[in-house]
């Protein structure tokens, strides 16, 4: 079969491209740990008050183990809400761990699609109304980190965030 000469070229560049992306995709899952997010269960967003996110809070496992059921509002004024006393500007919410904690979130959305970030760490779900997403995650750092919502959500959306701090 006669396959012209640029043709030829062309296959060439087309699989070293897809050998490319393969890779990093494959070097992204093994080396950087990234995983798609993991939605694992349904709910009613309106009726939270039927499920775990009930109580928002940090919850102690034993072990250095942390189970966090925290939930993203704009109603409740563009927070994330675990259930903490302390707050910094009246509402954002401040999470104390201890060092070396491994940390399981789940979280989910009462109204609208929020976004969770943890700054410096492997943590990013988007956050549907209905959808649990849970992250988990070993603090092995001392500072201060933020969560962040990073969909855009309204009036009050760069206000949206809270405060991780690993001592
Ligand atoms: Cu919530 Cu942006």
């Amino acid at each position: 079969m006669h396959i012209d000469k640029y043709e030829r070229y062309w296959l060439i560049i087309v699989t070293a491209a897809l050998g490319i992306f393969f890779a990093a995709l494959v070097a992204g899952a093994v080396i950087f740990g990234v995983r798609a997010p993991d939605r694992i269960e349904l709910i009613n967003p309106q009726r939270l008050d039927l499920t775990e996110f009930a109580n928002p809070g940090i919850y102690d496992m034993g072990d250095n183990q942390y189970t966090v059921y925290m939930v993203a509002s704009y109603r409740r004024g563009w927070i994330f809400d675990a259930g903490q006393d302390e707050k910094l500007n009246g509402k954002n919410q401040v999470l104390r761990f201890p060092l070396g904690a491994q940390v399981t979130f789940f979280v989910t959305s009462e109204d609208i699609t929020h976004g969770f970030i943890i700054e410096e760490h492997n943590a990013n779900l988007e956050l549907v109304p209905g959808q649990v997403g849970r992250v988990q995650l070993t603090f092995d750092k001392p500072g201060t980190f933020h969560i962040q919502c990073h969909e855009y959500c309204g009036s009050g959306h760069q206000t949206m965030w809270a405060q991780i701090v690993v001592q």
